[in-house]
């Protein structure tokens, strides 16, 4: 594997894998990774001749009494589980190359109405930070390919209609949940919380969004009462509740009673994490 620092570094290489004719597949992290990633890697080399991983902790997507500085960052850890998963190209993107005159000054993409809901709503500028740095991501690696991960719905969303929206020439791909023993949905955040929290508590999330999926498949619609007992449960787990909606899949605003394809989003504070889920529902 090749780790390259430098925008030009990491645009001459794959040009040259494009001029041999090599499809080109990205996984966009910020790195501290685990079997999450992982997964978004194995599928990008189940499409792709070459994969691009990157590794970058963007200040954008981060509010100011947020993680940014205690985000974890792990780089050579990283890298060897990145080798051991035969990825070709690391780019360690760097704050001087993406935001040379300062995050504030750079160009915004904004993905209205979506990057105002639900996660949105409790860390504003969240959505436009990625949907900025992913741009330019995109821009500096030109992939054919990228891989999300659907543990993030609303950032997959809205990438996606980014994507759609400015005629960017990449093909989304979704990667399934990866979740721990207990239900837990890996994230790097899950490192925040003590033992204890990470697996008695913090697992109550997920169980309340499969109740809740039961309940709607066998034919509860009255949503409120939904969200109402899974706050409650949450609550008396020990989460400070966030939000918990449930939704249609194609526009993230509340489900209406006939609505087909749904999705419940979730998440709630517990210790230092703030923890997010989701499940789908078809029916
Ligand atoms: P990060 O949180 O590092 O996640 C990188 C990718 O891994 C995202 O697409 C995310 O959805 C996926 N992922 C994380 N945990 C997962 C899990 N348990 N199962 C499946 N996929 C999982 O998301 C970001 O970074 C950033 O916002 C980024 C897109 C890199 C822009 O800065």
């Amino acid at each position: 594997m090749k780790t390259l620092h430098s925008i030009a570094e990491i645009q001459s290489v794959v040009a040259a894998c494009k001029a041999e004719g090599k499809k080109v597949g990205f996984v966009p992290t910020m790195g501290n990774l685990h079997g999450g990633h992982l997964t978004l890697v194995e599928k990008a080399k189940e499409l792709c001749d070459v994969v691009v991983v990157s590794i970058y902790v963007n200040p954008l997507q981060f509010g100011p009494n947020e993680d940014y500085d205690s985000y974890p960052r792990t780089m050579e850890q990283d890298q060897e589980l990145l080798i051991a998963h035969g990825v070709d190209l690391l780019y360690t993107a760097q704050t001087t190359e993406i935001y040379p005159e300062g995050s504030e000054h750079h160009t915004h993409v904004s993905v209205e109405v979506l990057d105002g809901m639900h996660c949105g709503k409790s860390r504003p500028g969240f959505f436009t930070g990625i949907a900025t740095v992913v741009t330019k991501l995109f821009n500096i690696v030109r992939p054919d390919v990228a891989v999300f991960g659907e543990k993030d719905f609303q950032q997959i969303t809205i990438i996606r209609k980014m994507v759609k929206d400015m005629c960017m020439p990449v093909e989304i791909i979704g990667a399934a949940i990866a979740r721990e023993e207990t239900g837990l949905a890996k994230s790097s955040r899950n490192g925040y919380l003590t033992n204890e929290e990470r697996t008695v508590i913090a697992p109550t999330l997920y169980q309340c969004l499969t109740s809740a999926r039961e309940a709607i498949l066998n034919g509860e619609r009255d949503f409120d009462l939904l969200r109402r007992d899974a706050f409650a449960k949450m609550a008396q787990a020990g989460f400070k509740p966030d939000y918990f909606n449930i939704c249609s899949t194609e526009t993230l605003l509340t489900a209406a009673a006939d609505d087909q394809s749904l999705v419940i989003l979730a998440a709630g504070y517990l210790g230092k994490a703030r923890l997010i889920d989701n499940i789908t529902i078809e029916l």
